[in-house]
């Protein structure tokens, strides 16, 4: 256990990320930030008074000020608005770039030394925002997305197929929006490839749904975007670090020449310990897979030229 983490929002995705933080009790105080009064003081109060039926000693706060996140160890970002039907992520761009611009100026004061987890979309250019304004390490600046889209494509595997969850073993990279690449090539349940179990065209389709597995769940919601999932990943992205794990799993990281490219963030599959991102692993892409990332960062690249900084 780490004895803070920060969580910045309190709607949906922040307030469900904070609730599952405690419940692991990855750290002693869980603090809750939003602009919004009174909501993140009576979602953190509703959530501590859980902690006797749940088991768990962590501590919830939810304040307006980032007076009580000084020197936390992690701080998620996922402050902004959410999706709306018929909206892509880059909508959401400049409203929430000031958004995570002015949180990020906070963090760096009081916090230091936190690694960031960016949640906020659209997420590469919101990583490359928070990198920017607090001047934090590539180490301590990661997104949120593979794990996330690597989540929706293994549990339609699993359905497909009618197995576990837990033996779909999958890695999905690039940009999180529709260009995402989910690696057929590292798809494999209990170790089987994935082409011996399901005939290509069904594994297109599910290619398909995973890519677009976002925009499925905002159809549904019309009011706003996904944020179990969301927050689950966030958490176990935050548990690599805490328990220095060492996990291998997808983040946004910022590339400096790693897959042949510079100067973005990008889904990549990350070594996750106590040190943040303590390693990118760079595999072996088939040439579909290879062109098909470069898309993805193209896909990447002209939302972060247009941001306003
Ligand atoms: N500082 C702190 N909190 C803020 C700020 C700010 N400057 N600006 C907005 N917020 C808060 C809002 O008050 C709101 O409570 O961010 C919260 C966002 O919550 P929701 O509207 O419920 O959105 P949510 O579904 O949680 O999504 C948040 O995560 O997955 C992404 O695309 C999603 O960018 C969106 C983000």
């Amino acid at each position: 256990m780490v004895n803070k983490i920060t969580v910045v929002g309190a709607g949906n995705v922040g307030a469900t990320t904070a609730q599952r933080i405690a419940e692991k009790e990855l750290a002693r105080t869980v603090v809750m930030v939003d602009v919004m009064e009174g909501i993140p003081q009576g979602k953190a109060l509703d959530q501590w008074q859980s902690a006797p039926i749940e088991g768990f000693d962590s501590r919830v706060i939810g304040t307006n000020t980032y007076d009580e996140t000084h020197d936390s160890e992690i701080v998620v970002i996922t402050a902004g608005i959410a999706r709306k039907p018929g909206m892509s992520r880059d909508d959401l761009l400049n409203t929430n770039a000031g958004i995570v611009k002015q949180v990020s100026e906070q963090i760096r004061t009081t916090s230091p030394n936190a690694i960031l987890i960016v949640v906020s979309n659209p997420l590469d250019v919101m990583s490359y925002v928070a990198m920017k304004v607090t001047g934090f390490p590539r180490q301590r600046v990661l997104g949120m997305a593979g794990v996330l889209d690597t989540a929706r494509y293994r549990a339609f595997i699993a359905e497909a197929l009618d197995v576990s969850v837990r033996d779909i073993q999958a890695m999905v990279l690039g940009g999180h929006g529709d260009t995402m690449v989910p690696l057929i090539s590292y798809t494999s349940v209990s170790g089987i490839p994935i082409t011996q179990l399901m005939p290509q065209a069904k594994l297109n389709a599910i290619v398909e749904r995973t890519r677009g597995g976002g925009a499925e769940i905002v159809k549904h919601l019309k009011t706003g975007s996904a944020y179990y999932a969301p927050s689950a990943a966030a958490v176990q992205m935050c548990e690599s670090i805490v328990f220095d794990q060492k996990r291998i799993l997808p983040c946004a990281a910022w590339l400096e020449g790693e897959y042949g490219m510079s100067g973005l963030f990008l889904g990549v599959p990350c070594k996750l310990g106590r040190g943040g991102i303590e390693k990118i692993i760079e595999v072996e892409l088939t040439r579909e897979e290879r062109d098909a990332l470069a898309k993805s960062a193209d896909a990447v690249r002209e939302p972060m030229g247009a941001v306003k900084l």
